[in-house]
């Protein structure tokens, strides 16, 4: 299959190329499309074969439920059979935006989509070209991050040539994300609010509406057989470059000698060494690739670079990876989240 892949403008988005996306959508085919958060990969939510076809273009294991795209709350009530208060008080300070609720699910929505589950994850992006994509179809649109399973999300429209080009459709090119991290995840469906994946909408911004919400257990640590994470996306191996990469945790002076000491170490050994270093570090390595992931002071700017550079040290042939990690306080919890993950789990105390 060719890819057709089209430049749009955020700030002006050409109405026939979003009239020609959503066709494709209404047609059953997959339309990659940028989002605030991170590529989506689009199918009519509603369309059981379509959603299938993501599945198969992914590599995605199929307990593994999609989130539903809506451009406006009329779309909400045709596919959740309720709005729990928590939800409603979050729909009303986030979205649109990069926050994803769970509800319970309306009848129509396919169980390929829910993974067999009674809930369905809804999201109202802020994007101006996936909302003028869903409009154009008028359909709630399926879509999981734009990646092969397992490769980091895609944060530009290169990441998801490279992984799904001659697979998909269409590639709507709109430029860089700019969150680069996947929607923070809520569960409104039980008791009380369960916060399932941390994000740009941070814990700190969800208690302020809120009130106290729980943490799923499997965000803080690596998930065993006794705590299934219950968003099941969380459990699969993510974000994994090539390379063994090796989170070094401490006092920052004792991190940036450790990992010079272990830099070199490795690069007598004759591996390819790459460190994930910050604007305020990146002068103090003495070999190795160093690797610029942000500013400290700022970590949107972490956060908008991460996928990025986890994909650059593939490209980069990098063997050995050593990166610096951060606070885990508002954006920092989701960067740790996804940096923990794609370590494998694999810090060093110094
Ligand atoms: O920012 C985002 O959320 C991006 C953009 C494209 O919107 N999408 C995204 O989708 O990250 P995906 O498929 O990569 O991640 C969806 C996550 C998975 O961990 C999945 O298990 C979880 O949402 N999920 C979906 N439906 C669920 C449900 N009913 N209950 C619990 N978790 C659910
Ligand atoms: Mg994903």
């Amino acid at each position: 299959m060719k890819t057709i892949v089209e430049k749009v403008d955020i700030n002006n988005p050409d109405n026939k190329i979003v009239e020609k996306a959503a066709s494709i959508l209404q047609k059953g085919g997959l339309v990659a499309f940028p989002t605030e958060t991170v590529y989506g990969l689009g199918a009519n939510g509603l369309d059981a074969k379509a959603c299938r076809k993501i599945y198969l273009a992914k590599g995605r294991p199929s307990d593994n439920p999609l989130i539903l795209h809506i451009a406006g709350l009329e779309q909400l009530k045709q596919i959740v059979s309720k709005i729990p208060e928590a939800a409603q008080k979050a729909m009303e300070a986030f979205w649109p935006g990069p926050l994803t609720i769970i509800f319970p699910k309306a009848d129509c929505v396919p169980k390929e989509i829910t993974g067999g589950f009674e809930t369905v994850a809804v999201r109202f992006p802020s994007n101006q070209i996936a909302r003028k994509i869903i409009e154009a179809s008028g359909l709630p649109i399926a879509a999981p991050s734009a990646n092969s399973s397992g490769k980091p999300s895609p944060t530009r429209a290169s990441h998801v040539e490279y992984d799904l080009a001659g697979i998909i459709d269409c590639i709507i090119d709109g430029g860089p994300t700019e969150v680069g991290l996947e929607s923070t995840i809520l569960d409104t469906t039980g008791k009380k609010p369960v916060l399932l994946r941390p994000g740009a909408i941070t814990k700190e911004m969800l208690e302020e509406v809120l009130g106290e919400i729980e943490i799923d257990p499997a965000i803080l640590k690596k998930p065993d057989k006794n705590s299934a994470p219950k968003a099941p996306g969380m459990k699969y191996i993510h974000y994994s470059p090539k390379a063994e990469i090796t989170l070094v945790k401490g006092d920052l002076k004792k991190v940036i000698e450790k990992i010079n000491l272990l830099t070199e170490k490795e690069q007598k050994q004759g591996k390819k060494v790459g460190i994930i270093a910050t604007e305020q570090t990146k002068d103090y390595y003495t070999a190795g690739v160093v690797l610029n992931i942000g500013d400290r002071t700022r970590p949107e700017t972490v956060g908008a670079n991460l996928f990025k550079i986890l994909r650059k040290t593939d490209f980069l042939g990098l063997e050995v990876v050593y990166s610096e990690v951060f606070e885990e306080i508002g954006e920092g919890a989701a960067i740790m989240n996804r940096l923990t993950k794609a370590a494998g789990y694999h810090v060093i105390e110094v």
